[in-house]
């Protein structure tokens, strides 16, 4: 969260960081700040509210050439959303930008205090900048280095210094900070996507080394200032696939960018319709000796894992626990040398989920993650990565992050199933090719989109809402709830078909509608049951089913029938159905889709 831009070099920098927060947006929205180099010093702009609030006090109150400059967009932690806590902050002769916490901020404050320095904000960040100041000895490789020892916690920063105009300074811990340099200057931000205008090759600055950016070069060194040379990667997108393309929102391009996304993930990985992981360099010996498997994640990649859980274990019968990291990693968890953990993350970044993966490596455990954005630092520290290729996911609410999340969980099920030589070559293949075959599944689902949009009207007054269903159903219930929640700001819960009648049926009324999942054939009986139930009490229902089912016209209001799929494979189709749901929701209630009020993108915090 947070979003960081810098720039140094030939073009306009307000322009350059301007155009680079707009991009960065999703990471957070609450304000906007730029500071760049003048002739008469450092000015600083910043104000509360989106982007192009900024954009339009920059105009107005700006004439100065610069070619140099740091631009920052903020998810309030400490300190409210105002002008004054925005940043860049200022102290003295350091300005910066920050993405993290600053844990110690109280104690360093106190200190800085018993010296008559007091802050302006009531922000970390304004802590971390008067702390700077007050180390700075003229030199700034010096001064970040004694900062680094001080400050504690997880911090990107940008930081221009008075006395080094046309340089910024950047050092990270935990925070995600990327870096690139062109013909026009050199440019760091919190996110590739930022960069891509420019270049695309890049570095992800590793942590606790300093970036020295001029115009011309971008140098980066250890703390004792000996230059080193971080390894470069290469972005395999461009910039149309970080732009709405004539789409309302990036959300609706997102779900449109699925069936492709699906084929990038799926395809390079299939070999003589085996699944196959030798290009990612993971070797079957990772799968034949763990007797115990634990999925970590937050949000949407945690529910992922609920869906991936069922396959695996019904594969290879090997116990599955799927965690939520935070809790995970204060939990004291069971986890040996016999254990695997998968950890799921689109951005690769999220706090508790790196947590949690450091806490398992610790233990002993062998890691495997299936994360979005390559590079990122859950990729980099895992043993073993399986790289989703969905492509940049810019919209808050996860949509193609989460179909190819599914898509590298079945491939690894499948592949474990072979390690383990718990299945044939045939079973195999043909579970593959219905994995394929969700691609074409999908491309249908999404021409559902009207009757969908048409459908969605039904929400227009519903203040709660549940979602149900029995197994898979149950777990795409809980993707299906939070997707509707964070865009719609409907309250909804997901609930296990035969459990609401263990108290949450008191709760349905006919201003409660339902929304049923019935994919599954197994339970399908009962799983109807379970909406006669829901009915009779007056709820509204939009029941989903698989293909090949006629139901009583009594039961529901509406019906949305998938293509047929295997049952094992329907949550593809019903992911897309959801999504839709909660889409079409949240824009009948004229909502801004793609930045759903206090959420963030990327969870850098704890
Ligand atoms: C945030 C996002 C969710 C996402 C979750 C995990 O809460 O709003 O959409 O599912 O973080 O993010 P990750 O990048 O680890 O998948």
């Amino acid at each position: 969260m947070c979003g960081i831009i810098g720039f140094t070099g030939k073009l306009d920098a307000k322009e350059v960081l301007l155009e680079g927060l707009k991009t960065l947006e999703y990471r957070g929205y609450d304000s906007a700040g730029i500071a760049f180099v003048t002739d008469g010093g450092i000015k600083t702009i910043k104000r509360k509210g989106k982007v192009d609030n900024l954009y339009n006090t920059v105009k107005e109150e700006s004439n100065d050439v610069t070619t140099c400059g740091i631009g920052h967009t903020r998810w309030a932690t400490h300190g409210g959303v105002s002008d004054i806590n925005s940043h860049p902050h200022t102290a003295g002769k350091v300005t910066l930008i920050h993405n993290g916490i600053i844990e110690n901020y109280q104690e360093l404050q106190a200190e800085l205090e018993t010296k008559g320095k007091k802050p302006i904000s009531q922000t970390d960040t304004e802590i971390a900048a008067m702390v700077i100041n007050d180390l700075y000895d003229g030199n700034p490789i010096n001064t970040i280095k004694k900062a680094d020892e001080v400050l504690h916690g997880a911090y990107g920063f940008c930081i221009m210094f008075e006395d080094f105009p046309g340089e910024i300074y950047c050092i990270r811990n935990g925070s995600p900070l990327v870096a690139g340099i062109c013909d026009d200057g050199a440019v760091i931000a919190s996110d590739v996507v930022a960069l891509i205008k420019y270049t695309k090759d890049y570095f992800v600055l590793p942590e606790h080394q300093i970036a020295k950016l001029t115009p011309d070069k971008i140098t980066v060194m250890d703390l004792d200032g000996n230059e080193l040379c971080p390894e470069m990667l290469h972005v395999s997108w461009d910039i149309a696939a970080a732009r709405k393309g004539g789409y309302d929102y990036f959300m609706l391009k997102e779900i449109h960018e699925q069936p492709e996304a699906l084929r990038n993930t799926i395809l390079p990985r299939v070999k003589n319709g085996m699944p196959d992981f030798t290009t990612d360099g993971i070797s079957d010996d990772l799968f034949t000796d763990c007797n115990r498997i634990i999925i970590a994640g937050c949000g949407t990649a945690m529910h992922a894992g609920l869906v991936g859980k069922n396959m695996i274990e019904k594969l290879i019968r090997v116990p599955v626990s799927v965690e939520i990291a935070s809790e995970f990693r204060y939990a004291d968890p069971i986890v040996d040398e016999k254990t695997l953990l998968i950890t799921i993350s689109q951005s690769g970044e999220t706090a508790d989920t790196l947590a949690a993966l450091r806490l398992a490596k610790e233990k002993g455990a062998k890691t495997l993650s299936i994360v979005n954005v390559k590079g990122s630092s859950i990729a980099r520290e895992s043993d073993y990565v399986l790289y989703t290729h969905a492509g940049p996911e810019i919209a808050v609410a996860s949509t193609k992050a989460y179909t190819v999340q599914l898509a590298c969980i079945y491939l690894t099920a499948f592949r474990m199933a072979i390690a383990k030589k718990c299945i044939s070559d045939a079973e195999v293949k043909e579970l593959v090719a219905c994995l394929m075959k969700t691609i074409e599944d999908v491309e249908k689902i999404l021409k559902y989109d009207k009757q969908i949009e048409t459908i969605a009207h039904m929400l227009d007054k519903a203040e709660d809402l549940f979602f149900i269903g029995r197994g898979l159903d149950y777990a795409l219930s809980c993707e299906g709830s939070i997707k509707l929640k964070e865009i719609s700001y409907i309250h909804s819960e997901a609930y296990a078909a035969g459990e609401l009648k263990h108290g949450t049926i008191s709760l349905i009324t006919d201003n409660v509608p339902c929304i049923a999942l019935a994919t599954q054939e197994h339970v399908y009986a009962k799983m109807i049951s379970n909406v006669q139930e829901v009915r009779s009490r007056g709820a509204g229902v939009i029941l989903i089913t698989n293909a090949g089912v006629t139901v009583d016209a009594a039961l529901c209001d509406h019906q949305i029938i998938l293509p047929k799929m295997d049952d094992r494979f329907a949550p593809f189709g019903a992911a897309v159905v959801l999504q839709y749901i909660a889409y079409y929701a949240a824009v009948s209630r004229g909502l801004n889709v793609d930045q759903p009020r206090n959420l963030a993108k990327s969870v850098t915090v704890e």
